[in-house]
């Protein structure tokens, strides 16, 4: 593997008003997370064009494979609602046991990362993408078309 990226993160003060609501409605989500396994509660919130926020908590399986990420749940929310003009993603986890650094950083996964990039291909927009660290004190504000350059998606199945 190559170097790790340089660390970007700010504290959660220095970001604007409605990003750090964004990432404390995600930290709130976390409370929902059904995580009995991993024992690692994830939340996420996004705010679509509209103003409306949607939160998601990751939903486990006993077969493992089938765990739902908190930031597919969110965007099936807003999913359920129609509003898919997706602006900002924020996510953040904490463990329950003591394997984790609770000021660890949480970005979301790469399926994740996929499904957000297909939100954001819908409207033709890039995502601003909010990694939270666990306990909040600290935020990686990037967006999707960073998180998952040379994506797969949509033009990929007619490029020529
Ligand atoms: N998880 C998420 O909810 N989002 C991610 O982006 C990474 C992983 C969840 C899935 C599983 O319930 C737990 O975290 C441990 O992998």
């Amino acid at each position: 593997m190559t170097d790790r990226p340089a660390d970007t993160s700010q504290p959660l003060s220095a970001l604007a008003a409605e990003d750090q609501g964004l990432c404390r409605a995600a930290f709130a989500a976390t409370a929902n997370a059904h995580a009995p396994y991993s024992r690692f509660s994830v939340g996420a919130a996004l705010v679509t064009a509209s103003g409306t926020v949607f939160q998601g908590a990751n939903l486990e399986n006993a077969s493992y494979g089938l765990s739902i990420c908190a930031e597919a749940a969110a965007l099936v929310a807003a999913n359920n609602a129609s509003d898919r003009a997706v602006t900002a993603i924020a996510v953040t986890g904490h463990s329950a046991g003591s394997r984790r650094d609770p000021a660890a950083i949480v970005t979301p996964c790469g399926r994740c990362r996929q499904m957000i990039a297909e939100f954001a291909a819908l409207s033709d927009t890039d995502i601003r993408v909010l990694c939270c660290a666990g306990d909040l004190s600290r935020v990686l504000a990037t967006s999707i078309d960073a998180l998952l350059p040379h994506a797969f998606g949509r033009s990929s199945l007619t490029a020529g």
